[in-house]
């Protein structure tokens, strides 16, 4: 059974008593995980010690970075790579969020280095994919994102993307208020799904946990989840909101 999975991207977001407050706040509310759900909370890398420390003793919850350089170590000033992330005890780091490829102008193979730096020390990536307005009006996305997928993780072996979760997080529809309907995300989902199944075999693209993204809320998040394709989402804006977030858990399959 894939892994049904929440995750929040606080993104460049709060201050470290803001923080351990959200943290507290979210820890000590009234979700329930079953065996096969996890919450994974995304944390600038500041609060990362202080984020994993809290949540030591919740099972089922993780801590993420949201981006690593790809170099083990060097002279790169101002990066952090894998190795010191999983040092600290990160298990899982997001990859290739539209918003790094966007400002940072992060290309396909610079985050195919980022995804192997991150296997490479046995953490799982959460590969972002998705589409710009302009594609989805020209009605390109499923070829977009399938090059997005390949360019980026089709160096990998069957059993090391069998250790990656998709999310896929149309750019139009990121902290915009708008979301894709239940419809488009299942079909994309499974159109995701097909590519992996081409290149891996059915099994492994099964196996695969690809979440939504962009203006999931406690309001629709039972609904997109509920496509069978869509297993879980990653959060930006909601998962600030310790209500919003808890429902959003509450809404996995
Ligand atoms: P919003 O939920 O704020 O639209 O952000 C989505 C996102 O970018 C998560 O990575």
């Amino acid at each position: 059974m894939r892994k049904q999975i929440a995750a929040a991207n606080w993104k460049m977001n709060l201050s470290w008593s803001e923080a351990e407050q959200l943290l507290n706040d979210l820890l000590s509310s009234s979700y329930h995980l079953s065996e096969n759900q996890q919450v994974i909370i995304s944390v600038p890398a500041i609060y990362i010690p202080l984020a994993i420390q809290k949540v030591a003793e919740k099972s089922g919850v993780h801590i993420a970075a949201q981006n690593c350089y790809p170099k083990a170590n060097g002279a790169f000033t101002g990066e952090i790579s894998a190795p010191m992330l999983a040092s600290v005890g990160v298990k899982h780091i997001v990859i290739g969020h539209s918003e790094r490829r966007e400002y940072f102008n992060e290309s396909d193979t610079f985050l195919a280095e980022k995804v192997n730096a991150t296997l490479a020390i046995g953490s799982t990536p959460i590969f972002c994919c998705g589409e710009p307005l302009a594609i989805r009006e020209a009605g390109t996305q499923n070829e977009y994102v399938a090059k997005q997928i390949e360019a980026s993780l089709f160096q990998l072996s069957a059993d090391e993307i069998s250790k990656v979760v998709i999310a896929y997080e149309p750019i139009w529809a990121i902290g915009t208020g708008k979301t894709a309907t239940s419809d488009q995300a299942q079909e994309i989902h499974a159109y995701i799904r097909s590519v992996l199944a081409k290149q891996y075999g059915e099994n492994i693209a099964q196996s695969i946990s690809i979440l939504y993204g962009g203006s999931v809320k406690a309001n629709n998040a039972v609904e997109i989840f509920s496509q069978p394709d869509v297993d879980g989402g990653l959060v930006g804006g909601a998962s600030l909101i310790v209500t919003e977030f808890n429902a959003i858990i509450n809404a996995l399959k």
